[in-house]
């Protein structure tokens, strides 16, 4: 391998992995390409040209661009507009053409070069109608799934690869699962290697959280600079759940799986923290007021926003049997490093974060 491309690679995931990769393979070139269209993402460019990792100021959206890099032996697509609300509050040209055209354009440069792919999809191209459908139970602080459901591909553990795919999604979730489609016709079409990571949420410090996209650093944030949050929609009592899963942690799989990729490729796994690294919000404020000592005033809307779900929850037994991988990371660790990471940043941060 002499060059690794990371698509997206100021953004918050791209940049742990071009930074993680770089460290790994010292003596690979490895390419961080970012429009930077996210705030905060040029917080990131000093820290990629630190570790070694080229920066190029470019556009997954322009072919032109892509092949400005010269041959790529492998890429990590990792560029996207991530909110799942994107589209409902502004037009959805940029995100359709930048995670769907922009992942085609990554695929279509690693057929030019026989590179492979590692594509960061989501486990939002899973149906948002048939995941708030699930039996669940409710307990003082959080809904928990039942035992038993209709669907399959669900237990308590979470959701699994065999979940139904069929009904609407978000366009975002969407994009992505169009992609992930593209992505494994260019495999068989032309004898490429690659793999597909349907993450649940990410987070883990330099993510620049706001409030459509990386809930867990606003809400340690909010707490850290004493701004009010709100529980919306599901009655507004911050029951919802989400797994988390660090970044560090999904490092470690991304790694596993660039050494491995012959034995690897043309899987699709899910990838979280599952119900042992989860939390409802109103779990995750306890948590926050634990860490920080700081108490803000939480307010609630009882309206549930378009595409929202009650709970998700991965179930990563298959990537776990295939790659020996879990995640490690727990709950309050995650809290305790994104707290650690914004009061040592605190000033430089405040703009994006507050
Ligand atoms: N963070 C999560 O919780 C999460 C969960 C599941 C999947 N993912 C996926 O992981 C990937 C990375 O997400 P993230 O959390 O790092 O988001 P991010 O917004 O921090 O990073 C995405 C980067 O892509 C860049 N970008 C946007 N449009 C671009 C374009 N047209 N050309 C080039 N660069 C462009 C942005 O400037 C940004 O730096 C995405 O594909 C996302 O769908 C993220």
């Amino acid at each position: 391998m002499r060059t690794i491309l990371v698509s997206g690679g100021a953004g918050f995931v791209g940049s742990c992995l071009a930074m993680g990769v770089k460290r790994a393979y010292s003596n690979v070139r490895v390419v961080a390409l970012d429009n930077l269209k996210r705030r905060g993402s040029e917080l990131n460019l000093v820290r990629l040209r630190g570790a070694g990792v080229e920066f190029v100021h470019g556009d997954v959206r322009s072919m032109e661009d892509l092949e400005s890099l010269g041959a790529v032996d492998l890429i990590l697509e990792c560029s996207a507009e991530p909110s799942v609300l994107a589209g409902y509050t502004s037009a959805p040209d940029y995100l359709v053409n930048t995670n769907l055209l922009g992942a085609v354009n990554c695929f279509e440069l690693a057929r030019r070069h026989g590179a492979a792919t590692i594509f960061l999809s989501t486990s939002r191209v899973y149906p948002a109608a048939a995941i708030n459908s699930l039996a669940v139970d409710e307990t003082e602080t959080r809904f928990v799934l039942r035992a038993e459901q209709s669907l399959p591909g669900v237990s308590v553990r979470g959701i699994s690869e065999q979940f139904p795919l069929d009904g609407t999604r978000s366009l975002y979730g969407a994009t992505k699962l169009c992609g992930e489609l593209l992505l494994r016709e260019y495999l068989e079409m032309y004898g490429l290697k690659g793999i597909i990571n349907r993450c649940g949420v990410i987070t883990g410090p330099w993510q620049m959280g706001k409030i459509d996209q990386g809930v867990v650093v606003l809400w340690v944030a909010r707490h850290m600079y004493g701004k009010p949050l709100k529980y919306i929609g599901y009655g507004g009592r911050g029951k919802q759940v989400r797994d988390m899963l660090h970044v560090d942690d999904l490092l470690k799989l991304v790694l596993y799986q660039i050494d491995h990729l012959d034995s690897l490729t043309g899987q699709t796994f899910n990838v979280g923290g599952g119900l042992e690294v989860s939390a409802s919000l109103c779990e995750l404020t306890a948590l926050c007021r634990e860490t920080t000592g700081a108490e803000v005033p939480i307010g609630a809307e009882t309206e549930t926003r378009p595409a929202d779900i009650r709970i998700y929850l991965t179930d990563y037994t298959r990537v776990t049997e295939l790659t020996g991988w879990r995640p490690e990371k727990n709950v309050p660790a995650i809290v305790q490093d994104i707290a650690a990471w914004i009061a040592g940043h605190r000033d430089a941060l405040e703009a994006v974060l507050a």
